[in-house]
């Protein structure tokens, strides 16, 4: 018994020098408000509740930094900019905007974002019904071009 919670112990401290690399850039050359005018309280929204998934800049808590916590996140953090980089936006070309746009719609009208594991403990991310609608009519301006 004590040697298996001495492995368990060891195991525990080894993972924690994988350390993934840390999603936070200050770059906005590509960010989509170069490139589009987006309203202050869509920005604001975004950045609350979208933002650490699908920019270039996550906001980190502690507990980020304990592996395997770590890992999880970012393997989140990656799999969501995949999908969607509003840091990225003006890279884009009109059949990815053309995608994006509509799974946006998708998304906000199911109101499937943010991931349900991220609002357990992100409860300031909540959307509230009027901040899906703002962004459903903001998304509905968009044009891929
Ligand atoms: C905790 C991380 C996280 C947050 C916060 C988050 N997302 Fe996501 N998002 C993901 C991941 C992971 C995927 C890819 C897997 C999936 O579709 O579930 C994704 C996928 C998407 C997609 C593409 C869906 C598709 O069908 O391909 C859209 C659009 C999207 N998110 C919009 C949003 C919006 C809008 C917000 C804020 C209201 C948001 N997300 C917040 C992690 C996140």
């Amino acid at each position: 018994m004590k040697k298996t919670l001495l492995i368990i112990f060891i195991i525990v401290i080894v993972i924690q020098f994988i350390r993934p690399k840390k999603n936070i850039s200050n770059e906005v050359i590509n960010d989509i408000t170069t490139v589009i005018t987006v309203p202050e309280n869509v920005q604001e929204i975004i950045k609350t509740s979208c933002a650490d998934c699908h920019s270039n800049t996550t906001e980190y808590p502690w507990y980020s930094e304990i592996a395997p916590i770590s890992w999880y996140l970012a393997s989140h953090v990656n799999d969501g900019k995949n999908h969607l980089n509003f840091s990225e936006w003006a890279t884009y070309n009109n059949n990815q905007k053309e995608h994006i746009i509509k799974d946006l719609k998708k998304e906000l009208k199911s109101r499937k974002m943010p991931l349900n594991s991220y609002l357990w403990i992100h409860k300031d991310a909540v959307v509230s019904a009027e901040q899906y609608k703002i962004l459903l009519d903001w998304v509905n301006t968009l044009k891929a071009e």
